[in-house]
């Protein structure tokens, strides 16, 4: 069977992310070549678990690993601090040490909820990460962000902590809804803008090969995520330069779900339009053509992303985008586009006046 091998190198907190079709029943050989630990807790959620829990428990057992499994109840709305208790209450009844490990086999709320799990249990036991979504797959299973949200806002709790292993299996993709399918997509249109046009390109010609799911345009699609993910991490693992341009569409995307109602807008779809409004603006500051903006649109039409966003008023959106956690000293500044394929962080003096100018079209 074939399969890709990419690595994120951090020095010893280095790891190998490992794609392919079929690769949960070979978890086993997996974990034996990085001499993971022998006891294992598998964490999961309620949907996941009826799906690929029995699979991975039965090979892992049939291997000699000692497996327990945590299920989480399934959505956003739990990834918070009383059910990231409840995994350390687990873990400490049954028994786990410092030479225990955990695995975390879901979406991004448990890759994010289990590996802040295991960066706190013990101070810090290892985990391995098998995403199931593709925005899991493409993004939150790879660079080591882990956390939980609190009632004040998303993820403001949490500890960079980098798995031993990413294992990803794209047949898993195979029973998600097809919503999340397209939300997933738009993490993926991201990378082709802020830093590969030819992955652009590529994804203008093989929109319909991805919203059916074909095995050989998913793994392509999610190895070059996933390379351009760990390359920007490899040279700024804590968001202390470059990893900001990872959130290209995110303040407006924030704003949108903040606004709506967490839960209203998928994350991705909120990201869709916010690239656009981002897009938009870096035609008014010249840093992209208007053709481009035009390409960008057309792309997320066809993977069927949103590219109207609701029509709050501007005051709100700006009050939103302001509280977002990415701000920094009160002034906004926003990931813009260079054209196709590059990207800048961009300081943005008059955001009300600024938006008025560039969406005049707009009753915000
Ligand atoms: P999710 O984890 O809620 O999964 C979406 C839904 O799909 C859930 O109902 C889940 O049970 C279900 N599901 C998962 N795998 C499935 C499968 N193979 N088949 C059928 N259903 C399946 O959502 P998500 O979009 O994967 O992740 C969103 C979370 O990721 C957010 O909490 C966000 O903050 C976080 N995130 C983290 C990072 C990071 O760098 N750590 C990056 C981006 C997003
Ligand atoms: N999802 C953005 C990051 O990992 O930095």
């Amino acid at each position: 069977m074939k399969t890709t091998t990419l690595r994120v190198g951090l020095q010893e907190r280095s790891y190998e992310i490992i794609l392919g079709q079929g690769l949960i029943q070979r978890t086993p050989d997996y974990l034996e070549d990085i001499s993971f630990p022998r006891k294992i807790a598998l964490i999961t959620n309620t949907t996941v678990e009826k799906l690929y829990l029995a699979p991975l428990m039965d090979c892992l057992t049939n291997a000699g690993y000692q497996c327990h499994s945590i299920i989480l109840p399934d959505g956003e709305a739990y990834k918070n601090l009383e059910i990231l208790a409840t995994i350390y209450d687990q873990l400490i009844a049954k028994g786990f040490d410092r030479g225990s490990g955990l695995i975390a086999l879901g979406g991004g709320v448990v890759g994010d909820m289990a590996g802040f799990a295991a960066a706190t249990f013990l101070r810090g036991i290892p985990f391995v990460q098998i995403p199931t979504t593709l925005l899991a797959q493409v993004d939150s299973s790879v660079g080591g962000k882990t956390g939980i949200n609190h009632p004040l806002g998303k993820n403001l709790i949490g500890a960079f902590y980098q798995p031993k292993l990413v294992l990803i299996d794209i047949n898993t993709l195979q029973t998600l809804d097809t919503r999340e399918v397209r939300a997933g997509l738009a993490e993926v249109v991201k990378y082709g803008v802020i830093h590969d046009a030819d992955f652009f390109a590529w994804l203008e010609g093989n929109s319909h090969r991805l919203l059916a799911l074909d095995p050989d345009a998913l793994l392509h699609a999610v190895k070059i995520s996933c390379q351009t993910k760990a390359n920007i991490v490899e040279v700024d693992e804590r968001e202390g330069s470059i990893r900001a341009l990872l959130n290209f569409g995110h303040t407006f995307g924030h704003a949108i779900e903040n606004l709506s109602g967490y839960g209203e807008w998928r994350h991705g779809e909120a990201v869709a339009c916010g690239m656009l409004v981002a897009c938009r603006l870096a035609c008014h500051f010249q840093l992209a053509q208007s053709a481009t903006a035009h390409r960008l649109e057309n792309l997320l039409r066809s993977l069927q992303l949103p590219t109207k966003w609701p029509d709050f008023p501007l005051a709100r959106y700006v009050d939103a985008m302001q509280r977002d956690k990415k701000v920094r000293s009160g002034s906004l500044t926003l990931v813009l586009n260079q054209d196709i394929g590059a990207a800048v962080l961009y300081p943005i003096v008059n955001i009300t006046e600024t938006f008025h100018q560039v969406f005049p079209e707009l009753e915000f």
